[in-house]
């Protein structure tokens, strides 16, 4: 049996998703993999840090969120450790980077992942900052101390897009990738379908999980161009960046515009895409667009996502799943978590 001590950064929907996760399928993750995940560090901006180097008991972590939606009162031998502390100096073998998504700056979650990654500890992560601003030198970094990164949760949540792609597509040549690639809008556009209002329908996504902290982020698709970035860094070697994106987002969209496109035989979509030019440079864009209902992608409804890979070898590859949520999010780290351990072996 092999034990990775974790060290959470951030417990909201995500975090919590993760450890009932772990906490769910720990005994069934041993049984199968001789794996056990054990928890070491939850460090929160307001709502408390602990560490404890012999481990936290992941009920008392989740029940005392659900309580009173903070980990004050749990028993630590350190409860004044801050993220970059702990990234740099707690026992932990692997940090779980699951902190708030800033988009223009990418920190404070930046420079928590570089020192854990600089300290010889794994890192895995869903925050998107991170990596659609620094993936490239994260893995540099990475590689340098012989740890691995993982962001599968960074793009349709646990969905294996980016595993699929550098995986069993890698040889494939992907020119071109489109999709569904924020839960939150899609949610919003099918609930907007069946006659809610706008605000009616983000209300929703934010109680079930799917929004962003600011949702600014989902509605103006920057979080969408983020994915875009990220795909067009891991899977087609084109070193993009947020500015590289022609990116317009749902909010102008009425329900007169939705009634219209039913007219007319088509629903809204907020697509988004990057391809390699047979010439030279790419396309990349995030856009509200009306699709035939007849369109594959057209019959992807609620919070789940969609990816298309134009691949030279195969042509079309299509992926549908999960594009938000708590424990769906909490997949793609435990996604990593095991990727890495079998690589160690
Ligand atoms: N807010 C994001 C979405 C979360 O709705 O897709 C998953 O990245």
């Amino acid at each position: 049996m092999k034990t990775y001590r974790l060290a959470l950064i951030g417990f909201g929907n995500v975090g919590q998703g993760f450890a009932q996760i772990l906490q769910e399928r720990g005994n069934w993750l041993l049984e199968l993999f001789g794996v056990n995940f054990e928890i070491v560090a939850v460090c929160t901006r307001s709502r408390g840090s602990l560490y404890d180097p012999g481990g936290l008991e992941i009920n008392a972590l989740l029940d005392s969120m659900q309580s009173h939606n903070s980990l004050s009162g749990i028993r630590a031998l350190h409860n004044d450790w801050d993220a970059l502390q702990i990234a740099g100096d707690s026992n932990a073998d692997v940090l779980v980077e699951i902190s708030y998504t800033d988009l223009e700056t990418g920190e404070p979650a930046t420079q928590t992942i570089r020192r854990a990654l600089e300290t010889g500890k794994h890192v895995v992560t869903a925050n998107k900052g991170p990596t659609a601003l620094h993936y490239p030198e994260l893995l540099r970094i990475a590689r340098e101390n012989g740890v691995e990164i993982g962001v599968e949760g960074t793009v349709m949540s646990g969905t294996p897009a980016l595993n699929l792609g550098l995986g069993s597509l890698a040889g494939a040549g992907v020119r071109k990738i489109q999709g569904i690639l924020n839960g939150t809008t899609n949610y919003i556009l099918t609930q907007m379908e069946s006659g809610a209002s706008y605000a009616d329908a983000l209300a929703q996504a934010q109680e079930k999980g799917y929004a962003e902290a600011d949702p600014t982020a989902d509605v103006e698709a920057y979080d969408a161009a983020a994915k875009v970035v990220i795909l067009a860094n891991t899977l087609m070697n084109l070193p993009l960046t947020m500015a590289d994106i022609n990116r317009t987002g749902i909010s102008e969209l009425t329900s007169d515009d939705i009634e219209q496109a039913r007219g007319a035989g088509e629903r809204w979509k907020l697509i988004g895409m990057v391809e390699k030019q047979t010439t030279s440079g790419y396309v990349a864009q995030v856009k509200p667009t009306r699709l035939p209902v007849m369109h594959p992608l057209a019959s992807v409804s609620g919070a789940t996502n969609a990816i298309t890979y134009t691949t030279e070898v195969l042509g079309d590859v299509t992926l549908i799943g999960p594009g938000a949520g708590r424990q769906e999010t909490g997949y793609g780290l435990l996604a990593d978590l095991l990727a890495i351990h079998r690589n160690s072996g």
